[in-house]
């Protein structure tokens, strides 16, 4: 609720032009911000390249065909998990957009394959830490708040330091969501 509260209470500075930077295309999906206008998750001081691909796939390229988050990325139960999109969808457009480049034609035999295209994973919770989708976007914290601008991103890198603890913990604390230990680990 207190999170819902701070959104809101962003929105409010927004119509005053207190935070004109953040008012750029992110009227639909907002990110939670503190009240000195910093994201509760700040990205990673250092540079985190972008992982070598097996196909080159853009989200800016994507996404300003219209499509939504949720179109590629289920989060299905139990929701810890958001999951790639399968082979075929796809192919539902490069069956016939782009199918002559030498990328869409090796998508295509992954999909002739049925096989998943084997991505790269680019953000990583350390193995055994209690960790799930679900319950952040039940709580209405969207996707951005933790990845940051996908849409304007080519190649996705672990922009943000969403997988540290501190950031973790910070966030909690900031909506009063629970901080003992054994939220995030099992004793
Ligand atoms: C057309 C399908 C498609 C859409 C739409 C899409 N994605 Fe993706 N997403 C992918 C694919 C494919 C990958 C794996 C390749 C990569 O990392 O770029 C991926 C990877 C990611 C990753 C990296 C996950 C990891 O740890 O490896 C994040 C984060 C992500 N997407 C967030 C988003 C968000 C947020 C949106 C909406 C703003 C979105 N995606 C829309 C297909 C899509
Ligand atoms: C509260 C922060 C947070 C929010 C909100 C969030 N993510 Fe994530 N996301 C993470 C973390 C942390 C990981 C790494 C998980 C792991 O390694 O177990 C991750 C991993 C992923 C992955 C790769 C693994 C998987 O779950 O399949 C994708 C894809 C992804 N996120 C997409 C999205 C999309 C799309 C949204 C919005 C609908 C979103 N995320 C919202 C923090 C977040
Ligand atoms: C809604 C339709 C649609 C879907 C779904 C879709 N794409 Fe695309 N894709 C496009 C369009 C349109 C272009 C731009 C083609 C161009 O620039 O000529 C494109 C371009 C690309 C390119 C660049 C091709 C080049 O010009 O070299 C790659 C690679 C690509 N898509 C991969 C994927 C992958 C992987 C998926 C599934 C995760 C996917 N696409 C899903 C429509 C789609
Ligand atoms: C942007 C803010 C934010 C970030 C970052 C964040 N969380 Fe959360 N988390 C929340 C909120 C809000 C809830 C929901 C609280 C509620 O429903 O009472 C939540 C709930 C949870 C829950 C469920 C707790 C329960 O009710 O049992 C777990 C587990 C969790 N987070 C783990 C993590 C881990 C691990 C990370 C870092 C990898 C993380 N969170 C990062 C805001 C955040
Ligand atoms: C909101 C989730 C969250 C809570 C609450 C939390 N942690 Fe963590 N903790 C994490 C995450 C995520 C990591 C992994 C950080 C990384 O990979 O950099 C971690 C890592 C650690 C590590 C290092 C583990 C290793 O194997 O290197 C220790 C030790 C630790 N936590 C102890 C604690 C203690 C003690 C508490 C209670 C005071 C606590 N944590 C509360 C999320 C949490």
């Amino acid at each position: 609720m207190k999170l819902r509260g701070r959104i809101s209470w962003r929105c409010f500075a927004l119509t005053l032009g207190v935070l004109p930077v953040f008012a750029a295309g992110l009227t639909a999906n907002q990110s939670v911000q503190t009240q000195s206008g910093k994201s509760v998750v700040p990205n990673n001081p250092s540079e985190h390249p972008a992982p070598a691909q097996p196909i080159p796939y853009s989200h800016k390229k994507h996404l300003a065909l219209g499509l939504s988050c949720k179109d590629c990325h289920a989060n299905p139960e139990p929701g810890k998990w958001m999951t790639f999109p399968e082979t075929g969808r796809c192919l539902q457009c490069h069956v016939a957009v782009a199918k002559d480049k030498p990328v869409i034609q090796k998508l295509a035999g992954y999909a002739k394959a049925r096989q998943t295209v084997p991505w790269v994973r680019v953000y990583n919770v350390l193995p055994g830490v209690v960790w799930s989708h679900r319950p952040h976007l039940q709580a209405g914290v969207n996707c951005e708040a933790c990845h940051g601008q996908v849409r304007e991103m080519d190649a996705m890198s672990e922009i943000t330091s969403v997988t540290t603890m501190y950031v973790c913990l910070n966030c909690h604390e900031m909506n009063h969501a629970k901080t003992a230990c054994d939220t995030c680990h099992k004793s």
